[in-house]
């Protein structure tokens, strides 16, 4: 036991020296490869747990979440046209714990902000992110891919299970059923986000082609070659040079929990491999564990129930018979 603890204990210092590593200097690229307390900004609702877990709803219905890397990153480079903003990657693993599969609420952002205040986001719709008042507003300078659980009419949602590129806004400027295609043979697969199954999301920005492609996989599936899809859009028209980065997510009625397992950001490179094999333990996930009792009793109640209804049917019958001979007699 001791020693198991003394193993925990050195790997989670090597990750967080890790992470250290990647922090330092000009913050060009980092890698969560687990949470800890210190190292991200978190609002009241967000834990991080101890084995490393970033928690960012945890089950109550009507809440939100937010996290950040603590630092802005500086996102303008001057090109040859004025300024442009510069090539960047994020990727990271989440996981969506809802009340039954395919049954949860709302979902959760990865997006790029000038401000590391968002406690005047809403929860619901608005996914932690923004509000009835400022959705929509230019002078935002958001950018976000959003996971969606929940078809909402009022943001011209396509279905509750898709991926969108929200700019200042959460009426997606596009979106996409989630799934990925099939490094094989190119065959789309379907993804369901709110499946107990932690997925990744890689997002990467070209500052030279203004194009922006979005990729999901299972946990163990290696990068897809195709993206899900590509769009094409100028982000510095959009965003500040100094944004933070982070996520956020909220619930509804439905209390669903949404983790964040693992996270790495690259500015102008990629972002690093996310080590699957090495991230730290995941909850229980998958529905509940069907009551014992249940599992005894229902059988024996449904056989007892049958035998029942089978003697009924014999005994009247027989009664039926019996009675008619009596007639005959
Ligand atoms: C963006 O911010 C960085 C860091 O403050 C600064 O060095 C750089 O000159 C700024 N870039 C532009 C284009 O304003
Ligand atoms: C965050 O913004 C709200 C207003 O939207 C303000 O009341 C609050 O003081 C701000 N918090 C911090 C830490 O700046
Ligand atoms: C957009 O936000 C800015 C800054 O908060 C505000 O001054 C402006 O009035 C807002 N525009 C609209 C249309 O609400
Ligand atoms: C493509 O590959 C996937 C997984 O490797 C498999 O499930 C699917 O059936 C394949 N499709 C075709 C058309 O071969
Ligand atoms: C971005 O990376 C390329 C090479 O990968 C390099 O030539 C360029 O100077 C970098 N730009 C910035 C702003 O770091």
């Amino acid at each position: 036991m001791a020693a198991i603890k003394v193993i925990t204990t050195t790997f989670l210092l090597f990750l967080i020296l890790y992470h250290k590593f990647f922090a330092t200097g000009e913050e060009e690229q980092f890698i969560y490869a687990v949470f800890c307390g210190n190292n991200i900004i978190v609002n009241s609702m967000v834990v991080v747990t101890p084995n490393g877990l970033l928690h960012l709803t945890n089950g109550m219905a009507q809440s939100k979440g937010h996290a950040f890397h603590p630092m802005a990153l500086h996102f303008h480079e001057c090109g040859s046209n004025g300024k442009v903003v510069r090539s960047f990657s994020a990727s990271f693993v989440f996981v969506i714990h809802p009340i039954a599969p395919g049954v949860s609420a709302q979902g959760l952002t990865f997006f790029v902000s000038p401000t590391n205040n968002l406690s005047s986001a809403f929860s619901n719709q608005f996914l932690g992110l923004l509000n009835k008042k400022n959705n929509g507003n230019t002078s935002n300078n958001i950018f976000a891919i959003k996971l969606d659980t929940v078809l909402n009419n009022n943001m011209l949602d396509i279905n509750y299970n898709h991926v969108g590129i929200d700019i200042n806004d959460l009426r997606s400027m596009d979106f996409y059923n989630v799934g990925y295609y099939d490094n094989k043979n190119g065959t789309f697969c379907n993804l369901i986000l709110a499946s107990f199954e932690p997925m990744q999301v890689w997002m990467d920005y070209n500052g030279e082609s203004k194009i922006n492609s979005v990729t999901l996989a299972p946990l163990h599936v290696t990068k897809p070659v195709w993206p899900l899809f590509t769009t094409t859009y100028d982000l510095s028209r959009v965003l500040r040079n100094q944004s933070y980065v982070g996520f956020s997510s909220s619930t509804s009625i439905l209390d669903t929990h949404h983790y964040v397992v693992g996270w790495s950001f690259g500015m102008n490179q990629s972002a690093p491999l996310i080590d699957v094999n090495r991230l730290p333990e995941l909850p229980h996930l998958g529905p509940k564990p069907q009551s014992k009792l249940l599992v005894i009793i229902l059988p024996i109640a449904t056989t007892t129930f049958i035998l029942v209804i089978v003697s009924a049917i014999i005994v009247l019958r027989w009664w039926k018979m019996r009675y008619a001979e009596l007639q005959e007699d």
